[in-house]
């Protein structure tokens, strides 16, 4: 793994000569932040040695390099999810490479469903804590201790710091953000309603397909992180009738310019 994350590195940096110091990766129907970048390099995921290529559907698959105001930023436009198949140490790949380009800030974004019953469809959810109930770990196996320790504190997955700067640009922008729990199950079916029954009594606020298997391997590499979810559609008896992937994708647009402000701005003021 070591010597697949530095050879990947070293052709991004050979082609680049980029040093990003943020990373994104973005959510579906998120994507549109690219738009944001002042681009300088884009590399599609199937040019880079050792990475996976992204299937699903509104994702892109490639890695965009930029300036938001003075920083560094490379995003991912299509992330990797386990139920697609990729194994766990393929999903994370991309956070590893990341790393060692220079990131020391990982933003990622979702769409997910709600089961807190005080959240509407397009409300937009700073995560504060999450619950890994995805069935494979990427921190199992071998531990190479050059990335990261055996057994990871895991107090704070999502940087305060991150977390208290967003909530005081959202005040400044007029954006309405909630806090919330993600509880991450590997999809891809969406959950029945018990299931989102149970995510609701596990102490949960919403629940995906993503993220958690990202900001474990982030951490891991000392990277703080900055997560942030779009409530697509809600998991209780009015809801769970008509979710679809496009739903999903047509709510996560409609909330998208909140996001991507967020986001922006959090980057552009951040250090
Ligand atoms: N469940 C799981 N993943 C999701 C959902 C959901 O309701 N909405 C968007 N991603």
């Amino acid at each position: 793994m070591w010597n697949k994350v530095q050879e990947t590195v070293n052709y991004i940096k050979a082609k680049t000569g980029f040093t990003p110091q943020y990373g994104v990766i973005l959510g579906s129907g998120l994507g549109g932040f690219a738009d944001d970048i002042t681009i300088e390099h884009s590399l599609p995921y199937s040019e880079l040695p050792n990475f996976p290529v992204s299937t699903v559907e509104g994702h892109a698959g490639k890695l965009i390099f930029g300036k938001i105001g003075d920083k560094n930023v490379v995003a991912m436009q299509g992330r990797f999810h386990y139920y697609e198949g990729y194994s766990m140490q393929e999903v994370t790949f991309p956070v590893r490479v990341m790393k060692y380009l220079g990131v020391e800030k990982l933003i990622v974004s979702n769409a997910s469903g709600g089961v807190n019953s005080f959240y509407h469809v397009g409300d937009i959810v700073i995560l504060y804590d999450h619950i890994n109930l995805m069935p494979e770990h990427p921190l199992r196996g071998h531990n190479d201790e050059r990335f990261g320790p055996r057994f990871l504190n895991m107090s704070e997955p999502y940087s305060h710091a991150l977390i208290a700067k967003a909530k005081e640009i959202a005040v400044e922008q007029g954006i309405d953000v909630k806090d919330g729990i993600y509880l991450a199950l590997q999809g891809p079916t969406f959950e029945t309603l018990s299931e989102y029954r149970m995510v609701k009594i596990l102490g949960a606020d919403c629940v995906g397909m993503s993220t958690v298997p990202e900001v474990i391997v982030a951490r891991h590499m000392d990277m703080e992180c900055f997560g942030v979810s779009v409530i697509t559609d809600m998991g209780d008896s009015d809801g769970v009738g008509s979710v679809s992937h496009d739903e999903v994708l047509q709510a996560a647009a409609l909330a998208e310019p909140k996001v991507r402000t967020l986001i922006k701005e959090l980057i552009a003021t951040g250090e």
